[in-house]
Parts: C-alpha cells; structure tokens; sequence
C-alpha cells in the first residue's frame, strides 16, 4: 500500500475525549446531562448494530440516551407522537430516527415533525436550509465527520479540486455543499447516475468522497496520482470464512486505490465512528444552548 492510512478511530477517539470533558464542564457549571433518544422502527439488522454503537457511544461520553425501539407494525402517526413528546421532553436534546424507516412511512413527513432545535443528525428542512445559506445550525454528522477526516489527514481544501459520487440527502448533496463553504473553498464536482463518464472527474481530483451504496465504484485507475480518498460506503459482502457470515467493503475497492492514493479512510475504521462522533458533538452543542438560553445569552 503507498498511500497512508486515515484512521478516523484514531480521530474519533480525540474528538470523544473532548466532547466527554465538555459532558463534564456542562453537568458541573449548567447542571444539565445531554440527552439524546434515538427511535428505531422495525429490526433491519444494519440499524440495530448502527443504533446500538450510537448508544453505548453516548454512555462513555457521560450522556444520556433513551432507546426507543418499536415494531415496524406501529401506525406512522404512533410514530409522530412519540416524537411530539420528546420534541418537549426537556431531558432530551437530541432526537435521532434511525433510517431507513420501514416500507410505508413517510419519512420526509416523520424527520420533518423533530424539532430542528433538537434536530442533531441535521435532517429536517430547517437545518439543511440553514445548511446551505451559512447560517449556525446543526451539520449533518457524516458530512460533518468527512470535513474533519480531509483535515485530519493533512490536506488543505482551500482551492482543492473535490470529486464527490452519490448525490444522496445524506452524505453526496450536504457535503458538497460543506466542501464548497468559503471556510473551506474547495471547487466541488457532484458526479451521480447521470455522469457519463464519473473516471473524467475524479482524475482531476484531489480529493475523491465516494458515497454510492456500491462496491468498487472507485478504483485506482480513476485516481490521480496523490488523491486523498475518502470511502463511504459500508457494504456487507456474503463471505462464509467469517464469523458472522459476511464482510464489510466499502464503495472503493480499497487495494487498487490505495495504491495510487496519498491517503485512505478503510472500511471499517474511517467515516463510520465519525458519524458517531459528530452526533455526540451536535448533540452536546443542543444541551449547551439550552443552558444559554435559560442564562439569556
Ligand atoms: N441511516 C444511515 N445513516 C444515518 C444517519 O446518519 N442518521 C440516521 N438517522 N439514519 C441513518
């Protein structure tokens, strides 16, 4: 492998002991515990080990969760009102719906009835609004995550060239946006199905995020030479020499551009714990503005 490693385990570990020291500052000066509850409907086996990580990540930064689990056979509106209920809950700062939502519920409907204000994964319309126009709002996590990852990793974006794959409301569309903030001022592409020729772009990268859903969408001979690849995706592959059954890839077929790249997130171990950490992050900054508000800041 010629490019290094983008350990964002390592990364997420300092960012936790930050946040973990802020948990302690906010219990001992405003004399309030953040409390995130995260909603998961149905039992789609890659959201339940997703929320589990989410709440054992909250109990080592001293925060509070409340795990609310339901049967995909609730009616959507059950579903709105246990979310009206903890939009005025004030142990609660943070609500999180874990997607996707099973078939039948609308979920632009269900992420719309969260209170922005409580909003941490940055979803609802307000938030990604505010997103878009620069002013103070919650980020989305794993956009969030990816920004600190390209940092970390040593390069600076500013006059960059970003290739980004997958425009999903999730990751593709918000972190292009993110990437093209003039904090950060790099010159963003957004590459999705409709690209005829995705490879055109990314060999003028010099950073490439890859967030489509499917394996081997990046491979070494798109890159240019140098290219800082972060990789998104998170895909189970069947493999019976595994305890569990199956392996999981990324959407870079990680070998090829590792050769090529400077850097690398891997699969596990890059984006993934981020997402969590900048959960922890929104959902601490949630807590703090309650305890200003109630000051009359
Ligand atoms: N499903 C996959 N990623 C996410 C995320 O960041 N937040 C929520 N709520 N659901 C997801």
């Amino acid at each position: 492998m010629a490019g290094k490693l983008i350990d964002g385990k390592e990364l997420a570990k300092n960012l936790r002991g930050e946040i973990a020291a802020g948990v302690t500052d906010l219990k001992a000066k405003g004399g309030v515990t953040p409390g995130l509850a995260v909603i998961l409907v149905g039992e789609n086996p890659a959201s339940v080990s997703y929320v589990t990580a989410k709440e054992k990540a909250c109990a080592e930064a001293g925060m509070y969760s409340r795990e609310i689990r339901l049967p995909a056979t609730i009616s959507e509106q059950e579903l709105l009102d246990e979310i009206a209920h903890l939009n005025v809950d004030p142990a609660i700062h943070g609500i999180l719906v874990q997607l996707p939502l099973p078939k039948g519920f609308d979920e632009k409907k269900v992420i719309d009835a969260i209170a922005p204000e409580k909003d941490v994964d940055g979803f609802t319309p307000v938030n990604v609004g505010k997103m878009l126009i620069g002013e103070t709002c919650f980020l989305p996590c794993t956009p969030h995550g990816i920004i600190k990852l390209i940092e970390f990793s040593g390069m600076d974006l500013r006059g960059k060239h970003a290739v980004v794959i997958g425009r999903s409301n999730i990751v593709g569309k918000p972190v292009a946006v993110l990437l093209a903030r003039k904090e950060t001022n790099a010159t963003v592409t957004l590459c999705h199905t409709g690209t005829p020729d995705v490879a055109a772009f990314t060999r003028t990268a010099d950073v490439v995020v890859v967030a489509t859903g499917r394996p081997n969408t990046l491979t070494g001979d798109m890159l240019k030479p140098g290219a800082v690849v972060i990789d998104v995706g998170v895909n189970r592959i069947p493999d019976a020499t595994k305890p569990k059954g199956f392996r999981l890839v990324g959407d870079a077929d990680f070998a090829s551009c590792a050769a090529v790249a400077s850097a690398i997130t891997p699969v596990p171990g890059g984006v993934g714990p981020m997402t969590i950490t900048m959960l922890l992050w929104n959902t601490l900054e949630s807590a703090r503005r309650t305890v200003a508000l109630r000051r009359g800041f």
